[in-house]
């Protein structure tokens, strides 16, 4: 077991940064080439331990997957029609997309699917998925307080579902989704706030019959069972939430000056720039396009002075995973920063809500949380000096190591590898644009 310790910033920090593929789409862009019958070349996809669960898992059903020159992943499928049962148990490590949309993918299958996950994921509640996905009749039988491991049995002769998402998530819309595909008649998911839509706007990009329609201000998907799935290639844009850790360490050293390329801009992604701008961070977007269905561009972050916000809770489904960075921003801001509407914070690798607030503290600055709202009191120094642990939780330890660019002693960081698990290039990147650090070996044997 190592520490990594980020050294503070003692000049600007400047490059170019290219940023990995999108962590979301990847899955999808793995699962949509699965699902056609024939051949896909899948571009910029993420090589992470997460996304690597899915292929795993895509693999054992009878899907081909060839690793091609420039990091291009070639697909071969015969098409959802013929995946068979996997021999072994599927582990999907940390992964919660992996568990929950390819729970959606199988259950209407006419075979059994064994899955588990490490520590984390093991926490995670998957009743969420468990409850819509046995109303098409699939058979679920999850540990005790339905988390994993658990046992799906597909169902034999599945009913189309008409479910009302109780939480914003794309990850249980789009099992839902996933599994409507596999069941005559149609499925309708119906979101009363909206989530990232990469499913539907995939549904779009393969011309997979479905609707979407808005009624009361609700969003209405629904999907038309059993279609016919061509491939096309697939190019996954540079992900935004790992170009959240680039864009708040620019902001935080100042007189920096740093242009991150390809960073995927769907609206339903963008709400951390947006906060970070009503921060008064000088964040600009050049050179806008949309590929393969997604909204794309390059993204110039410059250090400035950040003032404490209150961001509403309609914007938290649009940067769920960015509440541990933004913490880290509004550490610096002057005045309070209000975050509402994080319930969904406790549910996710980590038990985020107390991970900030403990790490918060732990670095020596004040914050406070009451029922879904948290409030960090920004400061202009911070003192730094203390142990994170990342509780297999990626942006925990990406946070807290961004943190140590400002703060008066270093953080160290435990558990720092799961870095990996969606941005295994992060310490590069952050090398590249003029970042020091240090690993450091357990001093215990
Ligand atoms: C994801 C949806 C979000 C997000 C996760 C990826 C997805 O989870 O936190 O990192 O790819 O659909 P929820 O659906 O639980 O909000």
């Amino acid at each position: 077991m190592s520490f990594l310790s980020c050294h503070a910033a003692v000049s600007p920090l400047s490059g170019t940064i290219p940023i990995p593929g999108d962590k979301s789409l990847s899955h999808r862009a793995l699962i949509f080439a699965a699902l056609a019958r024939g051949k896909t070349t899948i571009t910029g996809l993420l090589p992470s331990e997460d996304v690597w669960s899915t292929r795993l898992a895509l693999a054992s059903l009878g899907v081909d997957f060839q690793d091609e020159s420039d990091g291009r992943v070639a697909v071969n499928s015969l098409g959802y029609q013929a995946f068979h049962e996997p021999e072994d148990i599927w582990n999907m490590g940390n992964s919660g997309t992996s568990a929950r949309l390819l729970m959606g993918m199988v259950c209407n299958l006419p075979f059994r699917v064994f899955m588990t996950g490490d520590a984390s994921l093991r926490r995670r509640p998957m009743g969420r998925v468990i409850q819509p996905l046995s109303q098409f009749g699939a058979k679920i039988t999850a540990r005790q307080d339905k988390i994993l491991p658990l046992f799906i049995e597909g169902a034999a002769h599945p009913v189309p579902i008409t479910y009302t998402l109780p939480v914003p998530s794309a990850q249980v819309k789009s099992a839902i989704l996933l599994a409507g595909l596999m069941c005559h008649g149609e499925t309708t998911v119906i979101e009363p706030e909206p989530s990232r839509d990469h499913t539907e706007r995939l549904f779009d990009y393969y011309a997979i019959p479905h609707s979407i329609t808005e009624r009361n201000g609700h969003r209405h998907i629904t999907v038309k069972g059993f279609p016919e799935i061509q491939p096309r290639p697939l190019h996954i844009v540079g992900d935004p939430s790992s170009a959240a850790f680039v864009m708040v360490a620019a902001l935080l050293v100042p007189g920096s000056d740093v242009t991150i390329h390809n960073v995927g801009l769907n609206p339903l992604r963008t709400g951390l720039i947006e906060t970070l701008q009503d921060m008064g961070g000088d964040i600009q977007i050049h050179n806008q396009t949309v590929v393969s269905g997604e909204e794309v561009g390059d993204i110039v972050v410059r250090g400035s002075a950040l003032r404490g916000v209150t961001v509403p809770a309609e914007r938290a489904p649009r940067m769920i995973d960015e509440y541990p960075i933004l913490s880290v921003a509004a550490s610096f801001a002057e005045g309070p920063t209000e975050m509402h509407g994080l319930a969904e914070l406790r549910v996710k690798e980590s038990n985020r809500l107390q991970a900030i607030l403990d790490g918060l503290s732990a670095v020596g600055v004040r914050a406070e949380s009451h029922d879904d709202t948290l409030t960090v009191y920004g400061q202009n120094t911070v003192r730094g000096g203390a142990t994170i642990a990342a509780h297999l939780d990626h942006r925990m330890a990406m946070s807290f190591f961004v943190m140590g660019l400002r703060t008066q002693s270093p953080i160290m960081i435990q558990g720092w590898e799961s870095i990996n698990t969606s941005f295994p290039t992060f310490l590069d990147c952050m090398r590249s644009m003029g970042v020091t650090f240090a690993v450091i070996p357990d001093a215990k044997p």
